[in-house]
């Protein structure tokens, strides 16, 4: 077993503001571009909370959908590795899309939905991630709104998870290992 305990990196309450301005950036951006409807896609399931929030704040026409991917295993290697578990389900042809990410670590994931979701000729594309994790990044990917940047360690809560668990905390922490396994 291993022991470890959690240290809250960014307060639930500090989420909640970054999570307006974010909102209200992507409200102006989209009004100054006269865009009238924005498909929100999420990635399942980390994304899940982000999604809820960022909608809440909004005050502009939005549609939702979701899409869920397997990346085979813990430490991705390859872009390869990726299937879709769970497609799409509105016709995004056309449309404006605004794709929304819990995290983005070595990018691989995000990289390979957005080429995924091109393919399908939207108006537009972009993407939110709620943190930017620079340490592991191998792939590069453009990320249009940014809630947080962290350089590194193994995070939990508001969605994201370590083995399942966490994903309803409304805080964001950081799994802080003793090393000691038995
Ligand atoms: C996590 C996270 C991102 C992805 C980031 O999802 O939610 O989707 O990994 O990793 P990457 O940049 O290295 O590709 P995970 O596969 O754990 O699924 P989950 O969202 O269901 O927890
Ligand atoms: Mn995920
Ligand atoms: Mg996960």
């Amino acid at each position: 077993m291993v022991d470890y305990t959690l240290k809250e990196i960014i307060s639930a309450k500090d989420i909640q503001n970054r999570v307006k301005e974010l909102a209200r950036d992507i409200e102006e951006d989209y009004r100054n571009r006269e865009v009238s409807e924005v498909i929100f896609v999420g990635i399942l399931k980390g994304a899940f909370i982000f999604l809820a929030d960022l909608l809440r704040n909004l005050n502009l026409p939005a549609k939702v959908d979701f899409m869920r991917i397997s990346t085979y295993g813990l430490n991705t290697v390859s872009s390869e590795e990726i299937k879709i578990t769970k497609d799409i389900e509105l016709d995004i042809r056309d449309k404006h899309v605004l794709l929304v990410e819990d995290i983005v670590d070595t990018g691989y994931s995000l990289k390979w939905v957005v080429d995924y979701l091109l393919t399908k000729k939207p108006a537009s594309l972009k993407v939110c991630v709620f943190i930017d994790k620079k340490e592991r990044r191998r792939c590069a990917v453009e990320v249009d709104y940014v809630g947080f940047t962290v350089e590194q360690g193994f995070l939990v809560g508001y969605g994201l998870d370590y083995s399942e668990k966490y994903r309803h905390l409304p805080g964001i922490y950081e799994v802080c290992f003793s090393g000691v396994r038995t």
